[in-house]
């Protein structure tokens, strides 16, 4: 008996440890992309590869039911530069081109949509030239685009800076999968169009309008509680979260009504300067939004503001914690929440810290990485995107 239970305990250890190992993709913005392997507090560099050509990989989409990495090129260098590429990832680790396409160039990020799995199409936001093009799956390099939707503004928006035209920065489905989402930050709108989900294309709808002006929407999560569909939209600009509800009228478009609108920072504390809001993500009844150039917790190490969810999709601040880097411009939470993957832009760290699946809080750092070149503060370069391959 006692012979019989140490070996089922050493047979669910070898599980657990089995369970805890997990794959990584990173996009740098030097133009290779890296597969990462996290394993019981050991993280390593599995594999890299640039042979798709890209100038300036800015974003990883990471389609699990194919095992997919979607990788943008923001490549500014005029018309039809950008290489937009996937790859495949296997068991072992390993990298392989499977499909590169020739865009325009500026993409900053894309979402799989469309099909029988949802993932037959993708749509790519471009944000200097604010252009949402669409693509069939998979990529290939005779492909030309299904649309492309270009959109202008008038005059500068509130921030004429970085509004001084449409910046769309994320692409995005609706639970439902009916809709393709892409925040403006340029024009202070989440932009949505239905979908035809044979073919493909899209059609126009209202946007959603920015609470506040000068916002700056720059990505969202969807969350469905008690029969509500509710969208959680970061801001870039004004350091905040903004919460509606979505109802689907008869019309055949969506509408949302806006509820809430809260800080990434401590309520009435006092921002640092030159901070920017990056990335949104939700796990169970928790939501998570990063800061930029913050270094709350010392040099170089910015933070993750923490909220619960109530009953009625209000979000309440439960305090900011270290996101372990510099510029922490992406981080994955890994599907069973014990994990969060953030990669730090400047400093081109990739760290894993634990995260309570019960409060929330995000705890001690397990392991971290160099991953390629260190960026420079405030540039368009360093460690640009980091995702979970689960
Ligand atoms: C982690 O790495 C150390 C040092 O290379 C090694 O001794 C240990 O076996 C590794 N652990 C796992 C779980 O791979
Ligand atoms: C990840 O690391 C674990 C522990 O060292 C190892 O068993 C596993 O094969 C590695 N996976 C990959 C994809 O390298
Ligand atoms: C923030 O300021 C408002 C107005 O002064 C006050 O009512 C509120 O209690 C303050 N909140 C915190 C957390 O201190």
């Amino acid at each position: 008996m006692a012979v019989l239970s140490k070996t089922f305990a050493l047979g669910a250890a070898l599980l657990m440890q089995l369970a805890a190992a997990q794959q990584l993709v990173v996009s740098h913005f030097s133009g290779t992309v890296y597969a990462l392997n996290y394993s019981d507090g050991n993280l390593t560099i599995t594999d890299q590869n640039k042979q798709a050509g890209q100038r300036i990989p800015s974003w990883v989409t990471w389609d699990g039911k194919s095992r997919t990495a979607y990788v943008s090129d923001e490549s500014w260098f005029g018309a039809r530069t950008g290489r937009f590429a996937s790859y495949g990832l296997s068991e072992a680790g390993k990298l392989t081109v499977s499909g590169v396409a020739t865009t325009n160039g500026g993409d900053v990020a894309s979402g799989v949509y469309g099909g029988p799995g949802g993932n037959s199409f993708i749509g790519q936001a471009a944000y200097e030239a604010g252009t949402l093009t669409t693509w069939a799956l998979p990529l290939e390099s005779s492909d030309t685009p299904i649309q492309s939707f270009q959109y202008f503004m008038n005059a500068p928006g509130p921030n004429p800076e970085r509004q001084n035209k449409p910046h769309l920065h994320s692409v995005f489905t609706d639970p439902t999968g009916d809709f393709l989402l892409s925040n403006d930050l340029g024009a202070d709108i989440t932009r949505v169009w239905s979908i035809a989900s044979d073919t493909g294309r899209l059609t126009e709808c209202p946007g959603i309008r920015a609470h506040t002006g000068g916002d700056g929407p720059r990505h969202s999560v969807f969350r469905e509680a008690d029969g509500v569909t509710y969208l959680y939209v970061i801001n870039e600009l004004g350091e905040t979260v903004s919460g509606y509800v979505v109802t689907y009228p008869s019309s055949g478009c969506l509408s949302a009504q806006h509820f809430q609108s809260i800080s990434t920072f401590p309520e009435n504390s006092t921002k640092p300067a030159n901070t920017k809001a990056a990335e949104v993500h939700i796990k169970g009844n928790f939501l998570y939004a990063s800061n930029r150039n913050d270094e709350t917790f010392g040099k170089e190490r910015d933070s993750i503001a923490q909220y619960s969810i109530g009953a009625d999709g209000r979000l309440r601040f439960l305090g900011l914690a270290n996101a372990q880097g510099f510029f922490p411009r992406t981080y994955s939470i890994s599907e069973d929440g014990t994990l969060v993957a953030i990669g730090g832009q400047t400093d081109a760290v990739v760290s894993i810290v634990e995260r309570d699946t019960e409060t929330g809080l995000i705890g001690d750092l397990l392991a971290r990485i160099n991953v390629g070149q260190r960026g420079t503060y405030m540039g368009e370069d360093g460690l640009s995107a980091v995702t979970w391959a689960e």
